[in-house]
């Protein structure tokens, strides 16, 4: 079924940072993203610097302030940290999904606008989502230029060295509410952006020893936009979302997660680039070995467990297909955003219920190690 916010896809994202010249190399030389494009005072933008940068269908900026020292980006960064400030949708006609979802109850930043120059023009309008994040409705068919106007191609002279991990676009992007708020947010991208709920993760369904969390996925109807959110629930010790809001002073995006076509592939490219992996028990993969042997031939992991193992790379099966994945370590200084990289084999449309359990004792080891698991 078609959404009727007329969404076709996600467009780009836009990561706030202190240093974005820094943050742009270890986009590209651990996450393996090309340098596209530029937008600073040598553009004529002179208050803030971003860099554009892309593979395959995945398009990110990585914007800093330069001055004045009370710009909006700079208080972005002093309150949360650096992360994620805007995510982007293509739509057919962003007057018209502005107008609806307003209409409906969203709450606008921004109202549409067109930005032009000589390779034609952009639209764009901006939705609030979380305390401090947007969403931005973009129609760019009527621009032929590099990215939108402002930005050029990077002129510098810096050498770039990585391998290439074969990312291939977005499967979904999370975000991290408070306590009582999760229903809230559901209920906002249903109401005004004609979003359904697609899966439901309640008390007792998503917890360890020590802690819990609740879960809720909203997604457009026809499934292109797929929109978890995490709320943390009451347990011995402090849920890892719970950490996330208190140490980026907000709610904001919790993950993005990263499509490959070769899950092991990617990772052993970005194990070299440098990226830190969540570490996973081996007795995880004696289960699965286990597990996989009793399965009928037709549902077998295609794999080798060996090397999902080499890797750590998690698998969760479910019906006729199944789900490999696995998380970053937080890619900043605070214990706040991080990636995840997700390959869905044979149809799988999960989220890797299957691995929670595995996932979050190992979330909650990193948090220990921080100091943040208990309560005093
Ligand atoms: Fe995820």
């Amino acid at each position: 079924m078609a959404n009727s916010m007329g969404i076709t896809g996600y467009d780009y994202v836009e990561f706030y940072v202190g240093s974005a010249k820094m943050a742009a190399y270890w986009h590209v030389n651990a996450l393996g993203m090309n340098l596209t494009g530029y937008c600073g005072s040598e553009t004529g933008i002179k208050d803030r610097v971003s860099y554009y940068l892309t593979q395959n269908n995945l398009k990110f900026v990585i914007t800093s302030f330069v001055k004045p020292s009370t710009h909006k980006i700079s208080h972005f960064v002093s309150s949360h940290g650096g992360g994620v400030k805007r995510w982007a949708v293509n739509v057919d006609n962003v007057e018209d999904s502005f107008t609806k979802a307003v209409t409906n109850g969203a709450i606008p930043v921004s109202v549409p606008e067109k930005l032009e120059d000589e390779h034609g023009y952009v639209e764009e309008a901006a939705l609030q989502i979380y305390d401090d994040t947007e969403l931005m409705l973009v129609n760019n068919k009527h621009y032929n230029g590099l990215f939108r106007p402002g930005f050029q191609k990077y002129q510098g002279d810096i050498e770039w060295h990585h391998k290439n991990p074969g990312l291939q676009s977005i499967d979904h992007i999370v975000g991290n509410v408070r306590q009582n708020e999760m229903n809230r947010w559901v209920d906002y991208f249903n109401k005004t952006m004609d979003f359904e709920t697609s899966l439901s993760f309640g008390p007792g369904d998503i917890s360890t020893k020590y802690s819990a969390l609740l879960s809720t996925v909203v997604q457009t109807k026809d499934g292109i936009i797929k929109n978890p959110i995490n709320e943390p629930y009451e347990g011995i010790k402090i849920s890892q979302i719970e950490e996330y809001v208190r140490e980026y002073e907000g709610t904001g995006i919790q993950h993005i997660a990263l499509a490959t076509e070769d899950i092991i592939a990617s990772v052993r490219s970005l194990r070299y680039n440098g990226i830190e992996f969540l570490e996973i028990p081996d007795a995880y993969y004696d289960k699965l070995t286990q597990q996989n042997a009793a399965l009928p031939e037709d549902q077998k992991i295609m794999e080798d467990i060996e090397e999902l193992r080499e890797f750590g790379v998690l698998c969760d099966l479910e019906g006729k297909g199944y789900l490999l994945q696995l998380f970053t370590k937080p890619i900043g200084d605070r214990p706040t955003f991080f990636f995840e990289v997700i390959e869905r084999k044979r149809g799988a449309q999960g989220f890797g219920q299957g691995n929670f359990q595995a996932l979050f004792d190992s979330i909650e080891r990193e948090q220990a190690r921080r100091g943040n698991l208990d309560r005093n």
